[in-house]
């Protein structure tokens, strides 16, 4: 397949500030005070697939702020409703993090409900990348009801692959930004002051489900899971699978590569 497509080999798209989530981080009538930075031609729609801490969100960082698009992470949904009072919270959700606690999948009707208040992300004109959703054949087949009601197309799903020790070592030394999410590592990539976030000067913490028996049933969710949507998304030939190892320069490159080259 030939990809008549701008991939920057470097943040070439400028100065951008980062984008502005409201809408997809907290639904319903929120709406970002950011407009979308790219005509709705050359809109990028993206899903990112790979298991727990293979370096999805790191890459989403890097693929967002070059592709122009806008990080639609399910995760970072689940973490903010995390932060709210209890009050704020729907039953719904307060059961959605007791099984991210634990390591294990939210049910697809909750996330399937999320996403469906977030439809206007998926409809903006700036394109969107997937981190997280779909993880399911089911969540897969939804997406995929829903892209062709409003007539929209996914660019590419990129494929992350990591042997297990090196995904356990990255997801041990993971450290997360309380204030904006931003991700760092102990060793790999370490904030200049130790628990503090480098650009919006946030705590920084260790995810819970980051502890090793929530790791081991989040691993089981994947391969059980999430690993036959690979096959999913081949059979529709939207698929670059990439070796995610090396710095996240070498690994956005090595992706840069793998979708020209389908
Ligand atoms: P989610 O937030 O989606 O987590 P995940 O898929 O488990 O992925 P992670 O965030 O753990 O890792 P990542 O691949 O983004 O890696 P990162 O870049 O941080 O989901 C959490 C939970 O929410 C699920 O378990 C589930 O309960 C629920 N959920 C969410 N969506 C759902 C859905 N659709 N259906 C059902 N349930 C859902 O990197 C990891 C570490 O490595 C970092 O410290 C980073 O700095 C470091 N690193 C990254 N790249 C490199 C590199 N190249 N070299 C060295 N270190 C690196």
């Amino acid at each position: 397949m030939k990809n008549n497509r701008f991939f920057p080999t470097t943040d070439a798209v400028g100065l951008i500030p980062k984008h502005d989530r409201t809408a997809w981080l907290k639904g319903g009538e929120h709406r970002c005070a950011m407009p979308p930075r790219t005509p709705l031609h050359k809109a990028w729609r993206v899903i990112l697939l790979g298991p727990p801490g293979v370096g999805k969100g790191t890459q989403a960082g890097l693929l967002c702020e070059r592709l122009g698009c806008c990080h639609l992470s399910t995760g970072d949904v689940f973490r903010d409703a995390q932060c709210c009072s209890e009050n704020e919270v729907s039953p719904a959700m307060r059961d959605a993090l007791g099984h991210m606690r634990r390591g294990e999948l939210v049910p697809d009707e909750t996330v399937l409900d999320m996403v469906g208040e977030r439809l206007r992300c998926l409809n903006c004109s700036g394109g969107f990348l997937l981190d997280g959703f779909p993880r399911t054949v089911a969540q897969a087949g939804a997406l995929e009801k829903l892209l062709d009601g409003h007539d929209l197309k996914l660019t590419a799903v990129f494929n992350y692959e990591l042997p297990v020790e090196k995904i356990v070592a990255r997801i041990s030394g993971r450290r997360t930004c309380a204030g904006c999410k931003a991700v760092y590592h102990l060793t790999a990539h370490p904030p200049k002051v130790a628990d503090v976030c480098d650009h919006c000067g946030g705590k920084l913490f260790q995810r819970e489900d980051d502890q090793p028996e929530s790791v081991k049933v989040r691993m089981e969710a994947y391969q059980n899971s999430t690993r036959p949507l690979v096959e999913f998304y081949q059979q529709r030939g939207l698929l670059a699978s990439i070796a995610a190892e090396g710095t996240p320069e070498e690994i956005y490159q090595r992706t840069r590569l793998a979708f020209l080259a389908r």
